[in-house]
């Protein structure tokens, strides 16, 4: 699974051009094996939706964020059930621009991942080690944590079709990106720390992505890797020419 986080970039016209220059260049071959998600701001989340529905577009409609209350007086905020109203099938949690510049912590990330599915859409959700916490020695133990936070009591069939992102702090927007062998090593023990949790089904199951200065070059070499199912893209994801390269990377060639 390849999905683009757009972050705060495009608005409702840019994205009509972007989503539209999208399905003009995916293939059916090319979405054969791989799921597409693409992930706008909110206030382009109508006008996607009613593309992608209108020209039957093989982009499946994702969020960056929303709040774990259904309704209520949260000023600024979008609830999963206006989500899931506007046929959003999966949502971001946690990324790590939300845990670090908007203070979202373990605990809200847990209860955002359970109102996410209580309305029946599919978390992304993002686990990270700082660049600090890697010089440490820490990444397993973050890792762990962040992991065990968000999924102890779910129920293993819910993590099972679930998504996570391996998304190192140090190698997002920076150019930066990991090895394949240290995003191999990170999603494998995602794999593990998740058959802990939630069993071993649930951890075979559950498709584990990488994220961090993704590009058409090195998609292949991340998916080539056997624990890793899948990326998470950010800038690269904006142009619709660029996003189409890393797709056609990320097909499975085992
Ligand atoms: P990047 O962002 O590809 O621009 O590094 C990835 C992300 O934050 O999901």
């Amino acid at each position: 699974m390849v999905s683009g986080n757009w972050k705060m970039h495009h608005d409702h016209i840019e994205a009509l051009h972007t989503v539209r220059d999208l399905g003009l260049r995916l293939k059916p071959e090319d979405v054969a094996r791989v799921d597409v998600s693409v992930h706008p701001p909110f206030t382009d989340l109508r006008t996607v939706q009613t593309l992608v529905e209108a020209d039957r577009l093989p982009v499946i409609l994702g969020a960056q964020h929303c709040n774990d209350h259904d309704r209520g007086a949260f000023t600024g905020e979008v609830s999963p059930q206006m989500l899931a109203r506007l046929g959003v099938r999966y949502v971001v949690v946690g990324h790590s621009e939300r845990r670090h510049l908007f203070g979202m912590s373990d605990e809200a990330v847990a209860a955002t991942l359970a109102a996410v599915l209580r309305h029946g859409m599919t978390p992304i959700l993002c686990v990270g080690e700082t660049g600090e916490e890697r010089a440490a020695g820490r990444t397993e133990e973050r890792l762990s944590a962040q992991l065990t936070a968000a999924l102890t009591g779910a129920e293993p069939a819910a993590v099972a079709a679930m998504v996570i992102a391996y998304e190192p702090v140090w190698a997002i927007g920076t150019g930066n990106a990991a090895t394949a062998v240290d995003a191999e090593d990170a999603c494998l023990f995602v794999r593990q720390s998740v058959e802990s949790v939630a069993g071993a089904e649930a951890g075979q199951a559950i498709r584990i992505q990488y994220g961090g200065s993704v590009n058409a070059e090195n998609a292949a070499d991340y998916m080539a890797e056997p624990d890793v199912d899948g990326l998470l893209v950010g800038g690269a994801s904006l142009d619709a020419a660029s996003f189409v390269e890393i797709v056609r990377a990320s097909a499975p060639r085992r």
